[in-house]
């Protein structure tokens, strides 16, 4: 069985589909990229994937089980919008991101230290060492973008959901965080799910590129029918053949 199997899912808002029939099976480790015209559920599929919100039908599983409806350290989540504390410091929104699972008020002497540790790791990590102890308004984008990053890392998420994670940022800080991401995966065996609307990005960085997008169309009512996986691309060899997707959906093209 695979690591994270999504069966038959569909999901509505006030009775209109969002998504409807999407079937995916992914194994553990994977690095999935899905691109998808705005709009299309590309953001209510992670938040599925997240147990933020229930399907209206079908499965997911993950390693055998739902999707946890509890905040779990087995994922991590990392939006376009950074999800740092701006009250707390690097070092402490590190900290914070281990969350509920060392719930550090409450820890004793060993155990403060052991998170302690770790924060310094993933502080060297994410090259934010020389920084640990200012606060993310100080920060470049990219930089806040790599503590967010480091903080959902910090629980030692088995899923990585990563959400139009370097949409904001500027193109030389968006390459560093590619290659920062391609080095954190080599290092762990993370199932990553990036979404992006920039299909170059999504074929360097997945290992296979998912295409949301409505294979039923009503022109009298567009909202009629949701999206599903009309491609699965694989992405592993480096191969890219966005340019064939960029013809078939001109939306998901740069500008
Ligand atoms: N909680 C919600 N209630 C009602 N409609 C929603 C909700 N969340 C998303 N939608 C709608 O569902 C559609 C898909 O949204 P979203 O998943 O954010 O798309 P994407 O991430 O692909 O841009 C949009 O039309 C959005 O307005
Ligand atoms: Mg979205």
């Amino acid at each position: 069985m695979s690591f994270v199997s999504v069966t038959d899912v569909w999901q509505s808002y006030g009775g209109r589909p969002i998504l409807e029939r999407v079937n995916v099976e992914v194994e553990e480790g994977a690095f999935i990229s899905i691109v998808g015209a705005s709009g299309c559920g590309k953001s209510t599929f992670l938040r599925m994937l997240l147990a933020e919100e229930l399907p209206s039908r079908g499965a997911i599983r993950i390693d055998g089980g739902a999707p946890a409806v509890e905040p779990n350290p087995e994922r991590g989540v990392v939006f376009q919008r950074y999800s740092v504390f701006p009250h707390l410091t690097v070092r402490e929104n590190l900290l914070a991101g281990e969350g509920f699972r060392t719930a550090l008020g409450r820890l004793g002497g060993g155990a403060r230290r052991e998170a302690l540790a770790r924060a310094e790791e993933t502080l060297a990590r994410i090259g934010l060492n020389h920084v640990a102890d200012q606060y993310p308004a100080s920060l470049s984008g990219g930089m806040q973008q790599r503590l967010a990053i480091g903080q959902a890392l910090a629980a030692k998420p088995r899923v990585l959901l990563l959400d139009e994670p370097f949409g904001a940022l500027d193109p030389g800080t968006r390459l560093q965080m590619h290659g920062f991401l391609t080095e954190l995966r080599a290092e762990t065996r993370m199932t990553v799910f990036m979404v992006s609307h920039d299909l170059e990005e999504a074929f360097k960085l997945g290992d296979r590129v998912l295409v949301f997008d409505k294979p039923r169309w009503d022109p009298d009512d567009p909202g009629l029918y949701g999206a599903t996986i009309t491609y699965d691309f694989d992405a592993s060899d480096g191969g890219m053949p966005f340019q064939r997707i960029l013809d078939r959906y001109p939306s998901l093209g740069p500008g």
